[in-house]
């Protein structure tokens, strides 16, 4: 954990996952900004920082949601240093998106040598139709996925369905990410003091 005099911890949380997703849609919803229906794809990288309060702590969440597009990989690389926690978006409407996020563990992997606590987000829940068409991701699928995830990386990782349009499930990602992260942090304090 990074803190600083007021003991206010602070976390870098980075935003993956393919072109147009929607990784900087759910950044302004959490941040509580109006929703825009065209798309302006990110450019390299873009931040943003929120405060928040678990219980008694303060928390500075640093936020960096840093292109899909492939050709920014080069930009991209730099910005992964130092990330607490991941944000790893799909869209539940779009096949590929989801069948693409092993990739970008193994570009977070070739950076940082590790993969952080991880919340797996299904977005653009809203699009849906009600009988799930062959390029829609299901539930199921989702959850198989985090499963899969844990067990194999032995790393803590969270899933929901979100819509940055409507809100759904935004700040609970955020605040269960964090709370991991506290979690993981509390543990190591209390190791570290015995
Ligand atoms: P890059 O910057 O290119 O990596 O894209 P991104 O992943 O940041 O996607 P962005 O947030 O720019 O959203 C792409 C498009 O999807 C925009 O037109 C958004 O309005 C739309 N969008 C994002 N999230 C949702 C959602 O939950 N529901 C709906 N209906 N549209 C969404």
């Amino acid at each position: 954990m990074n803190s600083n005099s007021t003991n206010e911890a602070m976390y870098k949380l980075v935003l993956v996952g393919d072109g147009a997703v929607g990784k900087t849609s759910i950044r302004r919803n959490y941040l509580g900004k109006g929703f825009i229906s065209s798309h302006i794809a990110t450019i390299g990288v873009d931040f943003a920082q929120k405060y928040v309060s678990v219980g008694q702590q303060a928390v500075r969440l640093v936020i960096w949601d840093l292109s899909g597009q492939t050709s920014f990989e080069r930009v991209r690389k730099h910005y992964y240093q130092g990330c607490r926690a991941l944000l790893l978006v799909y869209s539940v409407v779009d096949r590929e998106t989801f069948d693409n996020m092993t990739r970008w563990l193994v570009e977070v992997y070739r950076y940082i040598h590790e993969i952080p606590p991880t919340a797996i987000l299904g977005n653009k829940v809203d699009l849906r139709s009600s009988e799930v068409h062959e390029n829609e991701v299901s539930t199921d699928e989702g959850l198989r996925f985090r499963d899969l995830f844990v067990k194999k990386l032995g790393v803590p990782a969270v899933f929901h369905e979100t819509s940055a349009k409507t809100g759904e499930n935004i700040q609970e990602a955020f605040s269960e990410i964090t709370k991991i992260l506290l979690t993981e942090d509390s543990t190591k304090q209390a190791k570290a003091a015995h």
